[in-house]
């Protein structure tokens, strides 16, 4: 312990995505099929099995965690996962705890979140029309992640919404979601999407490079680019019309992983190097083999001496297949 992780590149590991389940109360198109076989439960990391991970991490140089899915609120119990992790905020040894969410569950947990320390969050809304929100998601319900949001704020939490951008979906939205979004405090990220999963001819001629809707935005709204990050990819700029941030986040367009920090772990205990590429480590055999964390150590410190250079969203057009076959829900993005 008390050692910080580095990659053969020179990057260090400080971000961990934890993915709590593979399950979702949603199925939004671009993330997970019409009809998903989930895992059963019995494969699961038990919470106490979570923090014992997450602990590990920090004690190893991680200083943020972020908590995703599937939904990661539709974990039974998921709060006192985040009550255990909010120690490490008091100690001084992270930095921050904090989720992405569909929203829908939201009003019921944002005051608990806030007393968990959680000071920011991530919501995806990809249209505020709520008919193309049911069609995006398949199941649902735009009012009830209006309301998450509301009270998310309402409890001081800082929101920040996540917009995948969708040719001939969403791309007339943006504008609107942004004024939406920044008129009420919050922040906007835009995203391009990833071919992950079973892919349908049409995802593919879904992709909307970010260069283009950023060069739209141009023509009405002054964007200045901004230096300030926040741990993860987006690329931030100031829109002097709004008085808000907009970020990009373009893993097709520009490669970010330079500068990459972060690792992943799904809900069984696999660990992901890359969200674009298939190699894993587990981590629930030595977690499950040994009461002292030794061996988990050593494996994590193995898996992160392959983590490779970059990603390989490479589309095998001829086939429609992508390059990495596993679902956005199995490592949570
Ligand atoms: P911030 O702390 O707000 O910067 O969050 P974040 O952008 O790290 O996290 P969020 O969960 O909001 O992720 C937004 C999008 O970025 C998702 O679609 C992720 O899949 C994508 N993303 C995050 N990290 C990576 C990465 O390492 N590689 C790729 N290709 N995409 C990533
Ligand atoms: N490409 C890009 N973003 C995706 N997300 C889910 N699937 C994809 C994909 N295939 C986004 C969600 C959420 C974030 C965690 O990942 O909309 O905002
Ligand atoms: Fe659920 Fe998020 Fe995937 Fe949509 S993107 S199906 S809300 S996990």
């Amino acid at each position: 312990a008390g050692t910080t992780l580095m990659d053969p590149f020179g990057r260090t590991i400080t971000y961990l995505r934890v993915s709590v389940t593979d399950r979702c109360d949603f199925r939004c198109v671009y993330c997970m099929s019409e009809h998903m076989t989930f895992l059963p439960k019995s494969d699961l990391l038990t919470l106490e099995e979570l923090d014992r991970v997450c602990s590990v991490f920090v004690a190893n140089g991680v200083r943020k965690l972020r908590i995703t899915g599937g939904e990661p609120l539709v974990r039974r119990d998921i709060m006192s996962l985040f009550r255990s992790l909010s120690r490490h905020l008091k100690t001084g040894d992270l930095d921050e705890l904090t989720l992405t969410t569909n929203g829908s569950q939201l009003a019921r947990y944002a005051s608990e979140l806030a007393d968990c320390g959680v000071r920011r969050i991530n919501v995806s809304v990809d249209t505020l029309d709520p008919e193309e929100f049911h069609q995006i998601t398949r199941w649902g319900d735009l009012d009830k992640v209006l309301a998450g949001i509301d009270a998310a704020q309402a409890a001081g939490l800082k929101v920040k919404i996540n917009t995948v951008a969708l040719k001939g979906i969403n791309e007339d939205e943006i504008a609107g979601l942004m004024e939406w979004a920044h008129g009420r405090g919050a922040d906007l990220t835009l995203i391009e999407v990833m071919p992950l999963g079973d892919i349908e001819p049409s995802r593919l001629d879904q992709f909307l490079p970010l260069s283009i809707v950023r060069a739209r935005l141009s023509a009405s709204y002054t964007l200045d680019d901004l230096d300030e990050r926040t741990g993860g990819p987006a690329r931030y700029v100031r829109v002097k019309e709004t008085g808000g941030t907009l970020g990009f986040i373009t893993p097709m367009t520009h490669n970010f992983c330079e500068s990459c920090n972060r690792v992943r772990l799904t809900c069984t205990g696999k660990l992901f190097m890359c969200l674009g590429q298939e190699d894993s480590a587990d981590l629930r055999t030595p977690i499950r083999l040994s009461e002292g964390n030794e061996r988990l150590e050593r494996t994590i410190a193995e898996a992160i001496s392959r983590k490779p250079k970059g990603h390989d969203f490479i589309i095998d057009r001829r086939h429609n297949r992508p390059a990495v076959g596993r679902h956005m829900s199995m490592t949570g993005g």
